[in-house]
């Protein structure tokens, strides 16, 4: 067994700021509490807003823990080495106690003393400023604070896009912040000249944002108003953390999901490292959290991101000719690894058994159909698929756009999006008896 296992690394985040005086605080469901900018906890601090406004008194100043989290803007990413809709988030918070200066040393002797990575291969970045938010000035006060720990060359400075975060949702606190990235190598890299720390291709790994400096609110319109006290919101990716201390590829091949990956592979002839199995083992582990928090699959808001994990899951399933035991196999695997830390899990197996199969039997005409349609499509349609056929296998068939497109992205077709758009158009015009 690897040093690091996930066990492991959960228990020395804690630990180490347990000895800093933080306060372990449980994780929330994922489904959010009176936050109605927000459908699915998105992140660790997402439960916590209330603090951070000073709504809430906390019940410290100083909170930690490990929180899961959906994200599923980066949903067409999955299939690549790091990219997760469920993520869990090792988090630790300063309510209107520390700042940057002790926020930054906190990060560094954990990076540098507990978990002892590679610091040479460590970069940071700060918050430069950007034209777009200008009474918000550059965070020279971290570059100076990392200065003093690492060497300037190792510092880069990036812009709004990726060093200034939140609010999660689309109003609440926000703030610059600095991160940590982990160098994996040439050999992970695009080759491009303007690779750097903040390129996507995996050469820099994101491992921390080591301090969201919260300091403001974005208000509901537009505007940044300062929050009544200076807050650190900080986040490590576990899965991030284990790829780099398991000394592996992808987080697929961390001791988080390999088991699931390995029940996916051994009843099926998928590789281990394509997309589909990527995208079954994370949709489903993602599908099986937020069954245990309640959540149904349905046809709108969070229930609709149920659905469509579930579906897209049931499809790359379908393609690889594996069967709902292999699914329900890997659901017993996701139990086994995550119920220790989220208890909630160890008494849903029936029900997550029962949803998995009630879904995919609604679902499973629907998918025979629209794939026989699909098939004749694709084989009169050169490079692309007409919006008079993607419209027509939603209206007629039910296939949702996004099966389309993702079949259509697995054969190398695109979807005319112009000529859907216009479909769809004209059909809400007739259905409000316009025309
Ligand atoms: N909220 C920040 C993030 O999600 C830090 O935890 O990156």
């Amino acid at each position: 067994m690897n040093m690091w296992s996930h066990q492991k690394i959960r228990e020395a985040f804690l630990k180490y700021f347990v000895e800093h005086d933080h306060l372990v605080i449980g994780s929330s469901s994922l489904v959010p509490v009176g936050d109605p900018t927000l459908l699915l906890v998105n992140s660790g601090m997402a439960p916590l807003k209330p603090f951070f406004t000073g709504e809430k008194v906390p019940p410290h100043k100083r909170l930690c823990n490990i929180q899961k989290r959906v994200r599923t803007n980066d949903i067409e990413s999955v299939g690549d080495r790091h990219h997760l809709t469920f993520l869990e988030m090792m988090g630790n918070w300063s309510i209107g106690d520390y700042f940057k200066q002790e926020a930054i040393e906190l990060a560094w002797r954990m990076i540098s003393e507990v978990f002892k990575f590679d610091t040479s291969r460590i970069y940071v970045a700060v918050y430069a400023g950007n034209n777009k938010l200008p009474g918000i000035p550059p965070d020279n006060e971290s570059h100076k604070i990392w200065k003093n720990l690492i060497s300037s060359e190792r510092i880069v400075r990036l812009d709004a896009e990726s060093n200034f975060w939140g609010p999660a949702g689309a109003y609440g606190p926000c703030g610059p912040c600095t991160e940590v990235f982990f160098d994996r190598g040439e050999s992970y890299g695009c080759g491009r000249s303007t690779c750097g720390p903040d390129c996507e291709c995996g050469y820099f790994l994101e491992i921390w944002n080591a301090g969201v400096f919260m300091q403001y609110y974005l208000q509901e319109d537009g505007t940044f108003t300062e929050l009544p006290f200076k807050s650190v919101d900080a986040g490590a990716g576990l899965e991030r953390f284990a790829v780099v201390l398991q000394a592996v590829d992808s987080v697929y091949e961390t001791d988080l999901l390999k088991p699931i990956v390995d029940t996916i592979v051994w009843r099926s002839n998928l590789p281990a490292d394509s997309r589909s199995t990527r995208i079954i083992v994370d949709h489903l582990r993602c599908s099986i959290f937020m069954i245990a928090d309640g959540i149904r699959p349905a046809n709108l808001g969070r229930e609709y991101i149920l659905r469509r994990l579930l579906r897209r899951t049931f499809l790359h399933s379908k393609l690889a000719g594996i069967d709902t035991a292999v699914l329900q196999e890997a659901a017993v695997m996701v139990r086994e690894i995550f119920s220790t830390y989220y208890t909630e899990l160890k008494s849903a197996g029936e029900l997550i058994k029962h949803i998995l199969e009630q879904e995919l039997s609604s679902f499973e005409k629907t998918l025979n159909r629209g794939l026989r349609e699909f098939n004749k499509i694709v084989s009169r349609s050169s490079n692309v698929i007409s919006g008079d056929d993607a419209f027509r296998l939603h209206d007629t068939l039910g296939f949702s756009i996004e099966i389309t497109k993702e079949l259509a992205h697995m054969h190398g077709l695109t979807i005319d999006e112009e000529r859907l758009k216009e479909r769809f158009e004209e059909h809400r015009a007739r259905s409000r008896g316009k025309t």
